[in-house]
């Protein structure tokens, strides 16, 4: 699951990613990643060294939200969301999805994008235009966590809790697709995501409660 999860992922990206880095201009840019607004250059070390950095003014869904923020081609998802600042000045300031390996690995940054579990280091944040972004910050809904949330506490499935954000967004995507996991399947969901506190038991036992409550809502969590 997290071979074919960084597998889907590298497909995706891995034009936009070879394009920008290859330093393909502005027109390309624009070409490839639409609706883009282009809003100058900006020198950086990479300018110092002869390639040159353009920034693009992009809308980001996130939650339900529309953001307006300004990037670099490479600017990750995951970057966006933690530090990106929109452009009334406001720090977007999401900063459930981690950076812990930064490069597909360990699951930590895990969001939603149109209903399908990624990795957002992995994601350029051009990519992610005109796409419905979720991240563990938009699963309550106002005061009332979800299932998933709540049924971590419950079990008590942290321990530091780095990787709880992106466990419970894949637990929640896990059953998206499948309402009724069995233990297997719950293993297998939840692959892409590694938790070096080793509270992997506590997890899966929430996973089960979750799926039993969000079958039956009026179920009282632990029952
Ligand atoms: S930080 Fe993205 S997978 Fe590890
Ligand atoms: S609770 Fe510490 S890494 Fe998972």
């Amino acid at each position: 699951m997290a071979k074919e999860r960084e597998k889907e992922q590298s497909k995706e990206t891995a034009i936009s990613r070879r394009d920008f880095l290859k330093g393909m201009g502005t027109g390309a840019v624009a070409a490839t990643v639409a609706p883009i607004v282009l809003v100058g250059t900006e020198k950086s070390a990479e300018a110092q060294m002869g390639e040159e950095i353009t920034r693009a003014k992009i809308k980001l869904n996130i939650n339900n939200r529309l953001y307006e923020v300004e990037v670099e081609p490479r600017t990750t998802l995951l970057s966006v969301l933690r530090d990106g600042i929109d452009t009334s000045g406001k720090r977007i300031d999401l900063t459930g999805a981690k950076p812990i390996c930064d490069r597909g690995e360990c699951g930590g940054c895990t969001i939603q994008v149109d209903g399908k579990v990624i990795y957002s280091c992995m994601m350029l944040a051009l990519d992610a235009q005109g796409k419905q972004i979720t991240t563990v910050e938009g699963l309550a809904n106002g005061d009332k966590l979800h299932p998933v949330q709540e049924a971590f506490i419950q079990h008590d499935a942290l321990m530091c809790g780095f990787c709880t954000p992106g466990f419970v967004v894949a637990a929640k995507s896990l059953l998206d697709e499948n309402p009724s996991p069995s233990l297997a399947e719950i293993k297998e969901g939840l692959a892409g995501n590694t938790c070096r506190c080793g509270t992997y038991p506590f997890i899966f036992e929430a996973v089960k409660t979750a799926s039993r409550k969000l079958k039956d809502p009026l179920r009282k969590i632990g029952g």
